[in-house]
């Protein structure tokens, strides 16, 4: 197994840049993922690690070398692709034993490998068929396995799982959860699906338009958006998005939101940087909008518009005023239906805020630890008087 480096890394289709100063460090043994929307870069930077495709400038390196020039063949990674390149000719059987054939691995280990992975990757009965017989999961699966099969430095898989049904999918999931944990395998594993990317992950590289946007744990990246786009594309349901404003009470900072004035520690956060205006983005939760408040007096009031059931839990989203709509999570049987009047309090202890221009977190990273981290813990609510 091996580390990885991206180190200024750009790629350019003309004058346009896919992928943009992409800065990453990838521990051995770590199972990193590359998440954002489509369009975003993901598959050009895996392709560039793979050697399909060269870095416009910056340089790639695997277990401490440079790989720029290396050709694909010998960077000893295996890929699983988007779209599974399989052998057609060859049964699922031949497809998964091909590495091991070139490497002269002797039968009998190879049957047991074999084997073992087929009956992980639920691919036994199909060992004689050949891919144009196979679902696109199970091609899919096959292309999993014969990945595994290889054994490389660095697993580089591109939505692998794609195109499994959702129970399978999370089956899948879990499956390489332990694989990961048994193997002890790097892995580069690229997703828009941020389920995957949250499970999986030991730590996710969120992009966005070429950029590298934030990197963390999971929930580093959940609890401590680096700016707007993170902190809007990670969590479902969204994060609910208003505008609040800074100011101050008695020389005391304060954050004016939904009608409350909520006391902000004056060490918790800059000022934004368009300082013409103090407005900001204030971002809530679904989970922190809670519809059953402890005191009335905080209550801020909502008239329900959609309720949607999903069985362990309930979204509901409530008017507030003509510009603002809140999506509360709420218990699964809650009695609330359209058209009702609810009161709603805001967790105070989890609101973000965001620069209005830069759209960057104005909550100050914490010093502990070399991850950034955003403490959005240090609220402290002013009592209603
Ligand atoms: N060979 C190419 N020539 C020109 N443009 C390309 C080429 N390959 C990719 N692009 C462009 O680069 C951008 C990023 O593509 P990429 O495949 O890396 O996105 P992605 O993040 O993997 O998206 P998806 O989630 O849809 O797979 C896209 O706008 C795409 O059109
Ligand atoms: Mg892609």
């Amino acid at each position: 197994m091996a580390d990885v480096q991206f180190e200024h890394v750009y790629k350019l289709f003309g004058d346009h840049p896919v992928v943009n100063d992409l800065s990453l460090d990838i521990a051995d043994g770590e199972f990193l993922v590359l998440l954002g929307p489509s369009g975003c870069g993901k598959t050009t930077s895996l392709r560039m690690l793979a050697g399909l495709e060269r870095p416009t400038y910056g340089r790639i390196a695997i277990g401490q070398r440079t790989v720029n020039a290396l050709p694909s063949k010998a960077r000893d990674v295996a890929m699983v692709f988007q779209n599974y390149a399989l052998y057609p000719h060859k049964t699922v059987r031949g497809n998964l034993a091909f590495g091991m054939k070139l490497r002269r691995v002797p039968k009998a280990e190879m049957n047991r490998q074999l084997d073992e992975v087929a009956t992980l990757l639920g691919l036994k009965r199909l060992l004689d068929s050949r891919p144009a017989e196979l679902s696109g999961g199970e091609r899919q699966r096959v292309a999993l396995g014969r990945a595994l099969l290889r054994r490389p430095k660095v697993f580089l898989m591109d939505e692998p799982l794609s195109n499994l049904d959702a129970t399978l999918r999370a089956q899948m999931r879990a499956e390489l959860i332990r694989l990961h944990t048994k193997l002890n395998a790097t892995i580069v594993y690229v997703t828009h699906d941020q389920a995957e990317a949250m499970t999986m992950a030991t730590r996710i590289a969120v992009m966005s338009k070429g950029h590298l946007a934030q990197v963390g744990t999971p929930q580093q990246i959940y609890d401590s958006p680096a700016d707007l786009f993170v902190a809007t594309f990670v969590g479902l349901p969204k994060m609910n998005v208003v505008t609040g404003r800074l100011g101050s009470v008695d020389n005391s900072p304060v954050l004016e939101v939904l009608g409350r004035t909520i006391r902000m520690d004056p060490a918790s956060f800059v000022s934004p940087n368009s300082s013409s205006s103090a407005e900001v983005f204030v971002g809530i939760r679904p989970e922190d909008v809670l519809c059953d408040p402890g005191n009335p007096q905080d209550a801020i009031y909502g008239d329900v518009e959609v309720v949607e059931p999903l069985g362990s839990e309930t979204l509901v989203t409530a008017r507030c005023d003509e510009t603002t709509t809140l999506v509360a999570r709420v218990p699964p049987r809650t009695p609330i239906a359209i058209g009702d009047r609810i009161r709603i309090q805001i967790n105070t202890q989890h609101l973000h805020l965001f620069d209005k221009t830069t759209q960057q977190s104005l909550l100050l990273p914490t010093t502990s630890g070399p991850v950034k981290t955003w403490q959005p813990e240090v609220f402290a609510e002013v009592r209603a008087n």
